[in-house]
């Protein structure tokens, strides 16, 4: 288990930054949608990290021709996805297994997910309930709750389903079953999450489109669909770790390059900016999704806040900002949250575990917590396997240095964190 030591800034920072890992979701997805089409897929800026790394070799291992040079990715799909010899590894990526489970419900063969320790340990049931309902064969233990699951692919049924939770990977799981249903099907969520699986798919010629009563009208695929042509945009979340330094640092600035700026992806950005923090948007293209630069720059003290609504938009990003909390004056409050328990890993329990090892006073709730604003100290910090828990406390570290273990995971969404973070202050790591 490797484990590093950050210490205290000397000083503030002023950077640039265009090396902001490429965004996951969408890197996930451009795995998976190029095999809905019967030409090359060109991507460029593909996050190398080791969950979208394993979506590829799935897509490989379904009977794509792979090709990376670089982060530059091509992508040629097989004629009929084939059945795979061996079992298909999402690795720790809960989008990748519960994505895929959606694709391949609806595709002739018998393929197998399943993930690392924590990934077996998430519930999949989200999913997997109204997949069996519309007619999947999906099996795994706990009665098809936990991976490994099995799926038999065959006919899928229409339907319309109103989901009870505002999840992206539950919608995109449902509307790549629908493109393979038998007539068109219908979905509705209470908050519209994330939407790149809706875009990226109209952008390839699918035909989703909103209805009455907040529905989306899916038509099946009478034909495959065109390549996918893009470049993937930074990742909000992993930039998020560097806004939240800049708000913390006297005297910082951070331009933040070409990062998807997609509302449901920015919300965490904009509760920032509530708390009293300098934060610019500057959209500069649109591609599938608004594209631009954020500017974050350290404008005092922050203000105490409370989180309690448009949770799906910022469900990532709570660990990062509960740091930005623990050094705002007062109280903040996170609410409605309950899905941080089912994360890389249960995000209330672990944000509350290492803010207090910090010397913060918090209080956990079943959905959420309490964080008293005060003065964060050095400390150990176990990561719980959490790549997001990891950053975050390790952008704690800026203010008053951090030893933190089980780093490895941080390569699953940012592989290059660390090299950001020692044009800041200085990294040392174990042996
Ligand atoms: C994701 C959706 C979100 C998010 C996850 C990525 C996606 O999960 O937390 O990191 O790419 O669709 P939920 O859909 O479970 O909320």
């Amino acid at each position: 288990m490797k484990s590093v030591t950050i210490e205290p800034v000397v000083s503030g920072f002023e950077l640039e930054c265009s090396d902001i890992a490429p965004d996951k979701s969408i890197s996930h997805r451009c795995a998976m949608f190029s095999l809905l089409s019967d030409r090359v897929s060109n991507i460029k800026n593909y996050l190398m990290g080791e969950d979208t790394l394993s979506s590829l070799k799935i897509a490989k291992s379904l009977g794509a021709k792979i090709t990376i040079k670089d982060s530059d990715v091509t992508i040629v799909p097989p004629l009929k996805l084939s059945e795979p010899d061996d079992i298909l590894d999402c690795g720790n990526a809960g989008t990748g297994m519960r994505l895929y489970c959606g694709l391949l419900c609806g595709v002739d063969g018998s393929f197998v997910l399943t993930g690392d320790k924590y990934l077996r340990a998430r519930p999949m049931k989200r999913v997997v309930q109204p997949l069996r309902d519309i007619g999947a064969k999906i099996d795994g233990r706990q009665n098809g709750n936990l991976a490994p699951l099995h799926i038999r692919g065959g006919d899928l049924k229409p339907f319309r389903y109103h989901s009870p939770i505002d999840s992206a990977q539950v919608k995109s799981a449902l509307i790549l079953a629908a493109l393979k249903a038998e007539d068109k099907s219908y979905y509705k969520e209470n908050l519209l999450s994330r939407d790149h699986t809706e875009r990226m798919l109209r952008g390839m010629g699918a035909q989703i489109k909103s209805v009455e009563d907040g529905y989306i009208e899916i038509i099946p695929l009478s034909k495959p669909l065109d390549p996918l042509n893009i470049t993937v945009p930074a990742d909000p979340s992993s930039a998020f770790f560097f806004a939240v330094a800049a708000t913390i640092v006297p005297n910082s600035y951070i331009k933040l390059v070409n990062l998807t700026l997609n509302p449901t992806r920015v919300e965490a950005f904009r509760v920032l900016k509530q708390m009293g923090a300098d934060i610019e948007f500057i959209e500069k293209e649109n591609i599938y999704e608004p594209i631009g630069d954020i500017t974050v720059r350290y404008n005092g003290k922050l203000q105490g806040v409370t989180v309690d609504s448009n949770i799906a938009w910022l469900i990532d990003e709570l660990p990062a900002l509960s740091i930005a909390m623990a050094t705002a004056e007062g109280v903040s409050e996170v609410k409605n949250a309950k899905e941080l328990r089912v994360k890389e890993s249960d995000r209330i329990s672990s944000v509350v575990t290492a803010l207090r090892s910090c010397g913060i006073e918090c209080s956990e709730n079943e959905d959420g917590y309490l964080i008293t604003g005060g003065k964060l100290q050095k400390a150990t910090v176990d990561s719980f396997g959490d790549h997001r828990i990891a950053m975050s406390f390790a952008i704690a570290g800026l203010l008053c240095g951090m030893d933190i273990v089980d780093i490895e995971c941080i390569d699953t969404s940012f592989p290059n964190f660390f090299e950001i973070l020692s044009q800041i202050t200085e990294v040392k790591y174990a042996d």
